[in-house]
Protein backbone atom coordinates (compact mmCIF):
# COMPACT_ATOMS: atom_id res chain seq x y z
CA UNK A 1 0.00 0.00 0.00
CA UNK A 2 2.08 3.24 -1.38
CA UNK A 3 1.54 6.06 1.52
CA UNK A 4 -1.21 8.60 0.68
CA UNK A 5 -1.34 11.99 2.04
CA UNK A 6 2.64 12.92 2.26
CA UNK A 7 4.46 15.59 0.19
CA UNK A 8 5.27 13.14 -2.98
CA UNK A 9 1.94 11.85 -3.01
CA UNK A 10 0.38 15.54 -3.31
CA UNK A 11 2.90 16.07 -6.25
CA UNK A 12 2.04 12.88 -7.70
CA UNK A 13 -1.34 11.20 -6.74
CA UNK A 14 -1.94 9.30 -9.81
CA UNK A 15 0.58 6.11 -9.29
CA UNK A 16 -1.01 5.62 -6.04
CA UNK A 17 -4.27 5.98 -6.97
CA UNK A 18 -3.40 3.07 -9.86
CA UNK A 19 -2.34 1.29 -7.26
CA UNK A 20 -5.70 1.78 -5.18
CA UNK A 21 -7.99 1.09 -7.82
CA UNK A 22 -6.08 -2.38 -9.00
CA UNK A 23 -5.74 -3.67 -5.58
CA UNK A 24 -8.06 -1.91 -2.74
CA UNK A 25 -10.62 -0.31 -5.21
CA UNK A 26 -12.94 0.61 -2.03
CA UNK A 27 -10.62 1.29 0.64
CA UNK A 28 -11.15 2.34 4.30
CA UNK A 29 -8.28 4.63 4.79
CA UNK A 30 -7.16 7.11 8.12
CA UNK A 31 -7.09 10.82 6.68
CA UNK A 32 -4.79 13.42 7.74
CA UNK A 33 -7.58 14.64 9.88
CA UNK A 34 -7.75 11.08 11.87
CA UNK A 35 -11.45 10.52 10.73
CA UNK A 36 -11.97 7.26 8.35
CA UNK A 37 -13.34 7.25 5.06
CA UNK A 38 -14.25 4.74 2.35
CA UNK A 39 -11.92 5.84 -0.87
CA UNK A 40 -14.01 4.64 -3.98
CA UNK A 41 -10.90 4.92 -7.08
CA UNK A 42 -12.58 2.83 -9.88
CA UNK A 43 -14.28 4.82 -12.47
CA UNK A 44 -17.87 2.62 -12.75
CA UNK A 45 -17.67 2.58 -8.29
CA UNK A 46 -17.40 6.19 -8.24
CA UNK A 47 -20.12 7.45 -10.93
CA UNK A 48 -22.92 4.95 -9.29
CA UNK A 49 -21.58 6.38 -5.55
CA UNK A 50 -22.20 9.83 -7.04
CA UNK A 51 -25.94 9.12 -8.22
CA UNK A 52 -26.53 6.88 -4.83
CA UNK A 53 -29.81 7.92 -3.22
CA UNK A 54 -28.65 6.41 -0.11
CA UNK A 55 -25.59 8.28 0.21
CA UNK A 56 -26.57 11.55 1.90
CA UNK A 57 -25.09 14.81 1.62
CA UNK A 58 -25.86 15.79 5.10
CA UNK A 59 -22.59 15.32 7.65
CA UNK A 60 -25.37 14.89 10.38
CA UNK A 61 -25.88 11.32 9.15
CA UNK A 62 -22.42 10.99 9.66
CA UNK A 63 -21.51 8.11 12.32
CA UNK A 64 -17.50 8.49 13.91
CA UNK A 65 -14.61 10.22 15.52
CA UNK A 66 -15.43 13.87 14.21
CA UNK A 67 -18.65 14.70 12.69
CA UNK A 68 -19.17 16.70 9.65
CA UNK A 69 -15.96 17.48 7.99
CA UNK A 70 -17.00 18.10 4.57
CA UNK A 71 -14.31 20.27 3.71
CA UNK A 72 -16.49 23.65 3.24
CA UNK A 73 -15.09 26.32 5.46
CA UNK A 74 -18.30 28.16 7.56
CA UNK A 75 -20.25 25.29 7.95
CA UNK A 76 -19.28 24.44 11.35
CA UNK A 77 -20.18 26.40 14.30
CA UNK A 78 -22.23 29.68 15.22
CA UNK A 79 -23.74 30.08 11.40
CA UNK A 80 -23.63 27.00 9.78
CA UNK A 81 -25.04 26.96 6.27
CA UNK A 82 -27.14 24.67 4.50
CA UNK A 83 -26.34 25.07 0.85
CA UNK A 84 -26.95 22.40 -1.65
CA UNK A 85 -23.76 20.21 -1.60
CA UNK A 86 -24.59 19.62 2.05
CA UNK A 87 -28.57 18.69 1.75
CA UNK A 88 -30.84 15.61 0.34
CA UNK A 89 -33.79 15.66 -1.03
CA UNK A 90 -36.20 17.03 -0.99
CA UNK A 91 -34.97 20.11 -0.37
CA UNK A 92 -32.04 19.74 -2.47
CA UNK A 93 -34.25 19.42 -5.29
CA UNK A 94 -36.37 22.68 -4.71
CA UNK A 95 -33.20 24.54 -4.25
CA UNK A 96 -31.65 23.68 -6.59
CA UNK A 97 -34.55 24.42 -9.21
CA UNK A 98 -34.86 27.60 -8.06
CA UNK A 99 -30.95 28.40 -8.30
CA UNK A 100 -31.11 27.08 -11.83
CA UNK A 101 -33.92 29.26 -12.80
CA UNK A 102 -31.75 32.10 -12.18
CA UNK A 103 -28.01 30.74 -12.98
CA UNK A 104 -29.22 29.49 -16.35
CA UNK A 105 -26.66 28.72 -19.49
CA UNK A 106 -28.20 31.98 -20.95
CA UNK A 107 -27.07 34.16 -18.07
CA UNK A 108 -23.65 32.25 -18.33
CA UNK A 109 -23.66 32.68 -22.33
CA UNK A 110 -24.35 36.80 -22.36
CA UNK A 111 -21.74 37.23 -19.73
CA UNK A 112 -18.98 36.16 -22.21
CA UNK A 113 -17.46 39.57 -23.54
CA UNK A 114 -16.89 40.28 -19.55
CA UNK A 115 -14.74 37.62 -19.32
CA UNK A 116 -13.01 38.34 -22.27
CA UNK A 117 -12.28 41.57 -21.01
CA UNK A 118 -11.75 40.47 -17.18
CA UNK A 119 -9.52 37.79 -18.73
CA UNK A 120 -6.96 40.74 -20.88
CA UNK A 121 -7.27 43.00 -18.09
CA UNK A 122 -5.44 40.66 -15.71
CA UNK A 123 -2.95 39.46 -18.80
CA UNK A 124 -2.24 43.58 -18.77
CA UNK A 125 -1.06 43.67 -15.57
CA UNK A 126 1.83 41.42 -16.32
CA UNK A 127 2.27 40.80 -19.71
CA UNK A 128 4.71 43.44 -19.90
CA UNK A 129 6.52 42.21 -17.55
CA UNK A 130 7.65 39.21 -19.12
CA UNK A 131 7.24 37.05 -16.20
CA UNK A 132 4.50 36.47 -13.42
CA UNK A 133 3.22 34.12 -10.77
CA UNK A 134 0.19 32.47 -12.74
CA UNK A 135 -1.56 31.60 -9.81
CA UNK A 136 -1.34 34.94 -7.76
CA UNK A 137 -1.60 37.54 -10.92
CA UNK A 138 -4.21 35.86 -13.15
CA UNK A 139 -6.10 32.25 -12.30
CA UNK A 140 -6.92 33.90 -8.43
CA UNK A 141 -8.40 37.16 -9.60
CA UNK A 142 -9.93 36.14 -12.73
CA UNK A 143 -12.47 33.55 -11.46
CA UNK A 144 -13.25 36.17 -8.01
CA UNK A 145 -13.90 39.23 -10.08
CA UNK A 146 -15.82 37.24 -12.56
CA UNK A 147 -18.79 35.68 -9.84
CA UNK A 148 -18.99 38.89 -7.88
CA UNK A 149 -19.76 40.87 -11.33
CA UNK A 150 -22.31 37.94 -12.39
CA UNK A 151 -24.14 37.78 -8.51
CA UNK A 152 -23.81 41.75 -8.91
CA UNK A 153 -21.76 42.76 -6.38
CA UNK A 154 -20.50 46.58 -7.05
CA UNK A 155 -17.41 47.24 -8.18
CA UNK A 156 -16.33 49.07 -5.29
CA UNK A 157 -16.60 46.21 -2.94
CA UNK A 158 -15.34 43.57 -5.19
CA UNK A 159 -11.96 43.92 -3.52
CA UNK A 160 -12.95 43.14 -0.45
CA UNK A 161 -14.08 39.38 -1.69
CA UNK A 162 -10.55 39.46 -3.17
CA UNK A 163 -9.10 39.37 0.13
CA UNK A 164 -11.71 37.32 2.00
CA UNK A 165 -11.21 35.01 -0.74
CA UNK A 166 -7.53 35.32 -0.55
CA UNK A 167 -7.60 34.20 2.89
CA UNK A 168 -9.42 31.39 2.20
CA UNK A 169 -7.13 30.02 -0.31
CA UNK A 170 -4.16 30.37 1.50
CA UNK A 171 -5.53 28.87 4.61
CA UNK A 172 -7.21 26.11 3.22
CA UNK A 173 -10.48 24.24 5.42
CA UNK A 174 -9.28 24.59 8.97
CA UNK A 175 -10.81 26.04 11.65
CA UNK A 176 -8.32 28.68 11.60
CA UNK A 177 -9.48 32.39 13.07
CA UNK A 178 -8.82 33.86 9.85
CA UNK A 179 -10.44 31.91 7.21
CA UNK A 180 -13.51 31.25 9.85
CA UNK A 181 -13.75 35.31 9.96
CA UNK A 182 -13.50 35.62 6.60
CA UNK A 183 -16.32 33.65 5.74
CA UNK A 184 -18.55 35.16 8.41
CA UNK A 185 -17.64 39.11 6.89
CA UNK A 186 -18.44 37.23 3.04
CA UNK A 187 -21.92 35.89 4.69
CA UNK A 188 -23.13 39.12 6.67
CA UNK A 189 -22.16 41.04 3.49
CA UNK A 190 -24.19 38.69 1.51
CA UNK A 191 -26.85 39.05 3.47
CA UNK A 192 -27.10 42.85 3.83
CA UNK A 193 -26.26 42.64 -0.22
CA UNK A 194 -29.65 40.48 -0.64
CA UNK A 195 -32.05 42.99 1.64
CA UNK A 196 -30.65 45.96 -0.39
CA UNK A 197 -31.44 44.64 -3.36
CA UNK A 198 -34.53 42.74 -2.61
CA UNK A 199 -35.98 47.05 -2.68
CA UNK A 200 -34.12 47.68 -6.09
CA UNK A 201 -33.95 44.27 -8.38
CA UNK A 202 -31.20 44.31 -11.29
CA UNK A 203 -30.46 42.24 -14.15
CA UNK A 204 -27.71 40.37 -11.95
CA UNK A 205 -27.76 36.74 -10.73
CA UNK A 206 -28.59 37.94 -6.69
CA UNK A 207 -31.38 39.66 -8.37
CA UNK A 208 -32.62 36.72 -10.30
CA UNK A 209 -32.43 34.30 -7.05
CA UNK A 210 -34.32 37.15 -5.46
CA UNK A 211 -36.84 36.78 -7.99
CA UNK A 212 -37.03 33.35 -8.32
CA UNK A 213 -40.16 31.58 -7.72
CA UNK A 214 -41.50 27.97 -7.26
CA UNK A 215 -45.16 26.93 -7.51
CA UNK A 216 -44.99 30.61 -5.92
CA UNK A 217 -42.45 29.90 -3.41
CA UNK A 218 -39.63 31.54 -3.27
CA UNK A 219 -35.99 31.82 -1.66
CA UNK A 220 -35.47 33.34 2.35
CA UNK A 221 -32.96 35.99 2.29
CA UNK A 222 -31.00 33.61 4.38
CA UNK A 223 -31.14 30.73 1.23
CA UNK A 224 -30.55 33.40 -1.31
CA UNK A 225 -27.79 34.01 0.93
CA UNK A 226 -26.60 30.75 1.31
CA UNK A 227 -26.13 29.89 -2.38
CA UNK A 228 -25.19 33.38 -3.51
CA UNK A 229 -21.88 32.19 -0.90
CA UNK A 230 -21.78 28.72 -2.44
CA UNK A 231 -21.28 29.52 -5.74
CA UNK A 232 -18.48 31.97 -4.98
CA UNK A 233 -17.45 29.18 -2.88
CA UNK A 234 -17.57 26.16 -5.33
CA UNK A 235 -16.68 28.57 -8.42
CA UNK A 236 -13.56 29.94 -6.85
CA UNK A 237 -10.69 27.48 -6.03
CA UNK A 238 -12.00 25.12 -8.38
CA UNK A 239 -11.38 27.78 -11.61
CA UNK A 240 -8.38 29.33 -9.71
CA UNK A 241 -7.22 25.40 -9.97
CA UNK A 242 -8.44 24.14 -13.31
CA UNK A 243 -6.39 26.98 -14.96
CA UNK A 244 -3.44 26.32 -12.92
CA UNK A 245 -3.23 22.76 -13.39
CA UNK A 246 -4.56 23.23 -16.70
CA UNK A 247 -1.49 25.61 -17.60
CA UNK A 248 0.88 23.46 -15.86
CA UNK A 249 -0.32 20.41 -17.79
CA UNK A 250 0.34 22.09 -21.23
CA UNK A 251 3.66 23.39 -20.32
CA UNK A 252 4.66 20.11 -19.18
CA UNK A 253 3.15 18.79 -22.43
CA UNK A 254 4.78 21.10 -25.29
CA UNK A 255 3.95 18.63 -28.95
CA UNK A 256 0.32 18.89 -27.32
CA UNK A 257 0.15 22.94 -26.44
CA UNK A 258 1.89 23.87 -29.57
CA UNK A 259 -0.84 21.75 -31.39
CA UNK A 260 -3.20 23.81 -29.37
CA UNK A 261 -1.34 27.02 -29.99
CA UNK A 262 -1.82 26.45 -34.21
CA UNK A 263 -5.48 25.44 -33.62
CA UNK A 264 -5.95 28.90 -31.94
CA UNK A 265 -4.51 30.50 -34.17
CA UNK A 266 -6.58 29.03 -37.20
CA UNK A 267 -9.26 30.54 -35.51
CA UNK A 268 -10.61 27.02 -34.57
CA UNK A 269 -12.05 26.27 -31.23
CA UNK A 270 -13.09 22.94 -31.59
CA UNK A 271 -9.54 21.37 -30.06
CA UNK A 272 -9.40 24.18 -27.17
CA UNK A 273 -13.08 22.82 -25.87
CA UNK A 274 -12.32 19.16 -26.14
CA UNK A 275 -8.94 20.04 -24.32
CA UNK A 276 -10.43 22.48 -21.84
CA UNK A 277 -12.38 18.66 -20.86
CA UNK A 278 -9.08 16.37 -21.24
CA UNK A 279 -7.24 18.86 -19.16
CA UNK A 280 -10.05 18.24 -16.45
CA UNK A 281 -10.22 14.37 -16.66
CA UNK A 282 -6.61 14.42 -16.57
CA UNK A 283 -5.33 17.00 -13.79
CA UNK A 284 -8.65 18.23 -12.85
CA UNK A 285 -9.03 20.51 -9.92
CA UNK A 286 -11.41 18.41 -7.73
CA UNK A 287 -9.33 15.54 -6.66
CA UNK A 288 -12.33 14.03 -4.62
CA UNK A 289 -15.93 14.88 -4.28
CA UNK A 290 -17.06 16.06 -1.80
CA UNK A 291 -18.41 14.41 1.29
CA UNK A 292 -20.98 11.16 1.48
CA UNK A 293 -22.48 9.34 4.12
CA UNK A 294 -24.14 6.16 3.99
CA UNK A 295 -27.62 6.65 5.65
CA UNK A 296 -28.38 2.29 4.82
CA UNK A 297 -26.33 -1.02 4.95
CA UNK A 298 -24.85 -0.97 1.24
CA UNK A 299 -22.07 -2.28 -0.89
CA UNK A 300 -20.52 -0.40 -3.37
CA UNK A 301 -18.11 -2.26 -5.76
CA UNK A 302 -18.49 -5.93 -3.64
CA UNK A 303 -17.65 -3.89 -0.19
CA UNK A 304 -19.80 -3.34 2.45
CA UNK A 305 -20.70 -0.12 3.62
CA UNK A 306 -22.30 0.07 7.34
CA UNK A 307 -25.05 3.46 7.96
CA UNK A 308 -22.97 6.36 9.09
CA UNK A 309 -19.44 5.51 7.53
CA UNK A 310 -18.23 8.54 5.60
CA UNK A 311 -17.31 7.92 1.71
CA UNK A 312 -15.11 9.81 -0.83
CA UNK A 313 -15.06 9.40 -4.41
CA UNK A 314 -11.58 9.90 -5.70
CA UNK A 315 -12.62 12.03 -9.17
CA UNK A 316 -8.56 12.12 -9.69
CA UNK A 317 -8.50 8.23 -9.20
CA UNK A 318 -12.06 7.34 -11.58
CA UNK A 319 -10.91 9.62 -14.73
CA UNK A 320 -7.28 7.77 -15.22
CA UNK A 321 -9.55 4.25 -14.89
CA UNK A 322 -8.00 2.13 -17.76
CA UNK A 323 -11.43 0.01 -17.92
CA UNK A 324 -13.00 3.36 -19.11
CA UNK A 325 -10.14 5.16 -20.85
CA UNK A 326 -8.12 4.25 -23.61
CA UNK A 327 -4.51 5.38 -22.64
CA UNK A 328 -5.54 6.95 -19.56
CA UNK A 329 -2.08 8.66 -18.21
CA UNK A 330 -1.72 10.39 -21.69
CA UNK A 331 -2.58 13.64 -22.37
CA UNK A 332 -5.04 13.74 -25.51
CA UNK A 333 -6.53 16.98 -26.05
CA UNK A 334 -8.63 15.38 -28.64
CA UNK A 335 -9.72 12.85 -27.12
CA UNK A 336 -13.67 12.32 -28.47
CA UNK A 337 -15.27 9.72 -25.71
CA UNK A 338 -14.38 11.37 -22.58
CA UNK A 339 -17.54 10.65 -19.91
CA UNK A 340 -15.08 11.98 -16.97
CA UNK A 341 -16.43 12.62 -13.86
CA UNK A 342 -14.58 16.06 -13.27
CA UNK A 343 -18.05 18.16 -12.49
CA UNK A 344 -19.07 15.31 -10.36
CA UNK A 345 -22.24 13.35 -11.62
CA UNK A 346 -25.84 12.69 -10.43
CA UNK A 347 -28.23 15.18 -8.87
CA UNK A 348 -25.10 17.22 -7.33
CA UNK A 349 -23.76 17.95 -10.72
CA UNK A 350 -21.60 20.64 -10.83
CA UNK A 351 -24.32 23.37 -10.99
CA UNK A 352 -21.58 25.77 -12.58
CA UNK A 353 -19.81 23.61 -15.19
CA UNK A 354 -21.12 26.73 -18.11
CA UNK A 355 -19.00 29.26 -16.06
CA UNK A 356 -16.59 26.65 -15.42
CA UNK A 357 -15.96 26.52 -19.18
CA UNK A 358 -16.31 29.18 -20.35
CA UNK A 359 -13.85 31.00 -18.32
CA UNK A 360 -11.18 28.06 -18.70
CA UNK A 361 -11.96 28.39 -21.60
CA UNK A 362 -10.77 32.09 -22.11
CA UNK A 363 -8.19 31.85 -19.77
CA UNK A 364 -6.14 29.66 -21.70
CA UNK A 365 -7.14 30.50 -25.49
CA UNK A 366 -6.17 33.99 -24.27
CA UNK A 367 -3.05 33.02 -22.35
CA UNK A 368 -1.34 31.15 -25.17
CA UNK A 369 -1.91 33.57 -28.11
CA UNK A 370 -0.50 36.62 -26.28
CA UNK A 371 2.34 34.98 -24.40
CA UNK A 372 2.89 32.68 -27.36
CA UNK A 373 6.41 31.56 -25.66
CA UNK A 374 4.75 31.05 -21.90
CA UNK A 375 7.22 28.55 -20.13
CA UNK A 376 8.28 27.55 -16.79
CA UNK A 377 10.34 29.98 -14.64
CA UNK A 378 12.44 27.74 -12.63
CA UNK A 379 12.81 24.06 -12.27
CA UNK A 380 8.84 22.48 -12.75
CA UNK A 381 9.73 19.65 -10.93
CA UNK A 382 10.51 22.22 -7.59
CA UNK A 383 6.47 23.68 -7.85
CA UNK A 384 4.54 22.83 -4.89
CA UNK A 385 0.69 21.53 -4.59
CA UNK A 386 -1.09 22.60 -1.82
CA UNK A 387 -1.96 19.22 -0.36
CA UNK A 388 -5.73 19.57 0.79
CA UNK A 389 -8.28 16.69 0.41
CA UNK A 390 -10.48 17.85 -1.63
CA UNK A 391 -8.92 20.61 -4.43
CA UNK A 392 -5.72 19.62 -5.94
CA UNK A 393 -3.75 23.14 -7.34
CA UNK A 394 -0.86 24.57 -6.88
CA UNK A 395 0.61 27.24 -4.55
CA UNK A 396 2.45 29.69 -7.61
CA UNK A 397 3.32 28.87 -11.01
CA UNK A 398 6.36 31.32 -11.75
CA UNK A 399 6.39 31.90 -15.65
CA UNK A 400 8.47 33.86 -18.07
CA UNK A 401 7.74 34.87 -21.94
CA UNK A 402 8.47 37.56 -24.21
CA UNK A 403 7.00 40.51 -22.62
CA UNK A 404 4.79 42.74 -24.51
CA UNK A 405 5.34 46.12 -25.64
CA UNK A 406 3.00 47.94 -23.87
CA UNK A 407 -0.29 48.04 -24.61
CA UNK A 408 -0.47 52.21 -22.81
CA UNK A 409 -3.02 52.97 -20.68
CA UNK A 410 -3.24 51.08 -17.41
CA UNK A 411 -3.13 52.71 -14.21
CA UNK A 412 -2.44 51.12 -11.04
CA UNK A 413 -5.79 51.30 -9.54
CA UNK A 414 -7.77 50.77 -12.68
CA UNK A 415 -10.12 47.99 -11.80
CA UNK A 416 -9.70 45.00 -10.37
CA UNK A 417 -6.46 43.99 -9.43
CA UNK A 418 -4.49 40.43 -8.20
CA UNK A 419 -4.59 40.13 -4.02
C1 LIG B 1 -13.78 25.22 -12.58
C2 LIG B 1 -14.07 24.05 -12.49
C3 LIG B 1 -15.10 23.41 -11.64
C4 LIG B 1 -15.05 22.11 -11.30
C5 LIG B 1 -14.00 21.10 -11.72
C6 LIG B 1 -16.21 21.84 -10.48
C7 LIG B 1 -16.50 20.61 -9.97
C8 LIG B 1 -17.62 20.30 -9.23
C9 LIG B 1 -17.92 19.00 -8.71
C10 LIG B 1 -17.04 17.76 -8.86
C11 LIG B 1 -19.10 19.06 -8.08
C12 LIG B 1 -19.86 17.90 -7.40
C13 LIG B 1 -19.31 17.65 -6.02
C14 LIG B 1 -19.91 16.42 -5.39
O1 LIG B 1 -20.84 15.80 -5.92
O2 LIG B 1 -19.41 16.07 -4.31
C15 LIG B 1 -19.56 20.44 -8.18
C16 LIG B 1 -20.73 20.92 -7.63
C17 LIG B 1 -21.06 22.24 -7.66
N1 LIG B 1 -20.43 23.24 -8.35
FE1 LIG B 1 -18.75 23.10 -9.43
N2 LIG B 1 -16.93 22.99 -10.32
C18 LIG B 1 -16.30 23.98 -11.02
C19 LIG B 1 -16.71 25.29 -11.13
C20 LIG B 1 -17.87 25.79 -10.59
C21 LIG B 1 -18.36 27.14 -10.76
C22 LIG B 1 -17.66 28.21 -11.60
C23 LIG B 1 -19.48 27.24 -10.02
C24 LIG B 1 -20.42 28.39 -9.81
C25 LIG B 1 -20.19 29.60 -10.05
C26 LIG B 1 -19.73 25.95 -9.41
C27 LIG B 1 -20.80 25.66 -8.61
C28 LIG B 1 -21.10 24.41 -8.11
C29 LIG B 1 -22.25 24.15 -7.25
C30 LIG B 1 -23.27 25.16 -6.76
C31 LIG B 1 -22.22 22.78 -6.96
C32 LIG B 1 -23.21 22.02 -6.08
C33 LIG B 1 -24.31 21.49 -6.92
C34 LIG B 1 -25.29 20.65 -6.12
O3 LIG B 1 -24.97 20.17 -5.04
O4 LIG B 1 -26.42 20.48 -6.63
N3 LIG B 1 -18.74 25.10 -9.78
N4 LIG B 1 -18.64 21.17 -8.89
Amino acid sequence: MPDLFTWEFATDPYPAYAWLREHAPVRWTRLPSGVGAWLVTRYGDAREALAEGRLSKNPAHHVGESRGKTGIPGERGADLMTHLLNIDPPDHTRLRRLVSKAFTPRRVAAFEPRVRELTDRFIDGFAGRGEADLIHDFAFPLPIYAICDLLGVPAADQDDFRDWAGMMIRHGNGPRGGVARSVKRMRSYLVELIHRKRGDLGDDLISGLIRASDHGEQLTENEAASLSFILLFAGFETTVNLIGNGVHTLLTHPAARRELQASLARGESALLESAVEELLRYDGPVELATWRYATVPLTIGGQAVAPGDPVLVVLAAADRDPARFGGPDTLDLARRDNPHLGYGHGIHYCLGAPLARLEARTALATLLTRLPDLRFAGDPAELRWRGGLIMRGLRTLPVEFTAEPSRGSRRAGDGPSPA
